[in-house]
């Protein structure tokens, strides 16, 4: 008698991995949670018990054991004798205050990411995106509206854009080039960290006008207000200021293949002759088999009405249709791949 006889009986392929699948969700959320209760910070100095990093961080004593050995098990503590101490990877990252302090995307992922995928059923039948309540406090939603929501938010996007621009400080020979434009620069978080590195740069960042105010705050409060411009307007139709090096990063994954071409082709204008332009997206490997990378287009398609991640390969084919020469395309933070091509 073999299994197809009896499809019931048990078969040769082990179901575990699709019921870790199913759960996989919880060990993400475990990761907010604490980032949200702070238990990173509450270990920042010194190892502690369970009893103390609950008091610490506000754990109930039910639930505090298991959370702790959870987030151990997933790598982000560490148990030796009954202390608990931040990994590596936690105290460089997600110690509030850090330099490198990436728990506002964290944050600012916790808010987002369950609403939104929430309706994947949804979207995936209609196809429309599936925006979360803006009363609700939706993915942008009503931020620009409160002050404080959207200081968290656009911080979380900088936790990110710090460790971007650290990346693109030392992959490019900037000693070879005088300026820089960051297209859809946001409020210059990236253009800052990259005009420290290289003080001999003249850095520019574009944006839509109504983001010049974040602007001036931001660079004002970093003090580089005399070393990062600010030129605003729709890189669709408004001038685009001239520059060596022009950065595009999470910009085409925002727009249709049309508007993807039409873009490219306005920043060839903008690129001086012997310059560089660098993308960078989570964009798809050329045999559309990364599943990160699937995930994160899926995830463009649920938050906006054109977007989505796109093939290295493609990419290529937009830049040198726009008249770019020689495209390389390089892993970047494991999780991005940066394209750089020369005009
Ligand atoms: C997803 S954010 C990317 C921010 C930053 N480059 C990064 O990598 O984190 C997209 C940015 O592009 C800007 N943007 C969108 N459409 C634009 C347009 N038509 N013209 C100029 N800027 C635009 C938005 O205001 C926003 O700051």
């Amino acid at each position: 008698m073999t299994t197809t006889d009896h499809p019931t009986a048990t078969t040769a392929v082990d179901p575990g991995p699709l019921i870790k699948l199913t759960i996989s969700d919880c060990a993400a959320k475990v990761l907010h949670s604490a980032v949200d209760l702070g238990v990173f910070g509450a270990l920042a100095d010194s190892p502690a018990d369970a009893a103390t990093v609950a008091d610490r961080s506000g754990l109930h004593d039910r639930m505090a054991t298991d959370f702790l050995d959870a987030l151990t098990g997933l790598g982000l503590l560490a148990r030796e004798d009954g202390l608990y101490r931040n990994t590596p990877l936690t105290q460089a990252y997600l110690v509030p205050d850090s330099s490198a302090y990436l728990g506002g995307f964290v944050e600012l992922t916790n808010e987002t990411l369950y609403g939104t995928w929430g309706r994947l059923t949804e979207a995936l039948r209609t196809g429309e995106p599936q925006h979360l309540d803006p009363d609700k406090g939706g993915f942008v939603g009503n931020r620009h509206q409160d002050p404080e929501k959207m200081k968290r938010f656009l911080a979380g996007l900088d936790a990110y854009s710090d460790r971007m621009g650290a990346e693109l400080a030392h992959r490019v020979d900037w000693s070879r080039y005088d300026s820089f434009t960051d297209i859809g620069g946001a409020r210059g978080n990236l253009a800052a960290v990259l005009a420290k590195a290289h003080p001999h740069l003249a850095a520019t960042c574009f944006d839509l006008e109504r983001t010049r105010p974040l602007f001036t705050e931001h660079i004002g409060r970093l003090g580089l207000a005399d070393r990062v411009d600010f030129v605003g307007g729709d890189f669709f139709s408004d001038p685009i200021p001239e520059a060596d090096v022009v950065v595009l990063g999470h910009i085409l994954h925002g727009f249709d293949t049309g508007r993807r071409r039409a873009l490219l082709s306005r920043i060839f204008d903008a690129v001086r002759p012997g310059g560089l332009v660098l993308v960078y997206d989570r964009m798809i490997d050329d045999d559309r088999r990364d599943p990160e990378r699937l995930l994160s287009s899926l995830h463009m398609r649920l938050v906006s009405p054109e977007g989505s991640e796109y093939r290295v390969g493609d990419c290529h084919d937009w830049l040198h249709e726009a008249g770019f020469t020689g495209a390389d395309a390089a892993p970047l933070l494991g999780t991005h791949t940066l394209v750089t091509a020369h005009r």
